[in-house]
């Protein structure tokens, strides 16, 4: 069976994870083996460099740097091995959080993050067959979708606030603007969900997207 690459996106408080996690069973249910990660993180190095991105002040090119750093390692380790093993690789978050937060967000230079996206989704080492590299992107994107006002009043209780979470409501409108410009760069890689609309709906945006890929059975993605 080939491997499969999902990524999950969206502004924090979007409402990725509980979906991740039903995905993730979903999958499994169906026979297939399911690697579930996230980013930064994924590896024991990248889940250090994401301590230091999400708590300390930090110029933008090194925040930039790190969390390709901790990506680096990740597709080498863990996403690499994966899909060759042919699973599911569920993977919250991936380079368009870059380019949204740092690009969008932070207005971080998009000609440095695409540098970086190349040398570290395209460099040899990445690939076993040297003659053929490619550009490693995930197979299937889910962007939820949210008014970053709606987002924010979903945060409001949450626990206490990492670097990103406590940034104003302008940086994730730039965040959201960021996604959005990323989306119509390479539309065929995403699909948006409503992540306004109710959880039990979004759910079947979600699975309706990838019983209509073939990925997914619709006895499976049925079941609550
Ligand atoms: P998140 O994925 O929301 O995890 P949790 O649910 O545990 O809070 O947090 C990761 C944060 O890192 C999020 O605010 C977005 C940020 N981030 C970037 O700024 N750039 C990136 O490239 C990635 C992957 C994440």
């Amino acid at each position: 069976m080939n491997g499969l690459f999902i990524s999950f996106e969206g502004i924090d408080g979007a409402g990725k994870s509980s979906h991740i996690d039903g995905l993730a069973k979903a999958f499994t249910e169906q026979g297939r083996a399911v690697t579930l990660t996230r980013e930064p993180g994924g590896t024991p190095l990248a889940e250090k460099l994401r301590t230091m991105v999400l708590n300390d002040a930090m110029d933008p090119l090194t925040e930039a740097l790190l969390i390709f750093a901790a990506r680096r390692d990740h597709l080498v380790n863990v996403i690499e091995p994966a899909l060759a093993r042919g699973d599911v690789v569920l993977c919250d978050r991936f380079t368009d959080a870059s380019f949204a937060y740092q690009g969008g967000g932070r207005g971080f230079n998009l000609g440095v993050l695409s540098t970086l996206e190349q040398w570290v989704q395209s460099s040899p080492a990445l690939q076993a067959d040297s003659s053929q590299i490619i550009l490693r992107q995930p197979h299937l994107t889910l962007w939820f979708d949210l008014a970053p006002e709606i987002a924010a009043a979903r945060l409001v209780d949450a626990r206490t606030p990492d670097k990103f979470e406590s940034q104003p409501l302008a940086f994730f409108q730039k965040v959201v603007a960021g996604y959005a410009t990323r989306v119509a760069a390479d539309p065929r890689r995403f699909a948006r969900i409503d992540a306004a609309a109710e959880r039990h709906q979004v759910w079947q945006q979600i699975t309706r997207v990838l019983v209509q890929k073939g990925w997914l059975s619709i006895m499976v993605a049925a079941r609550p």
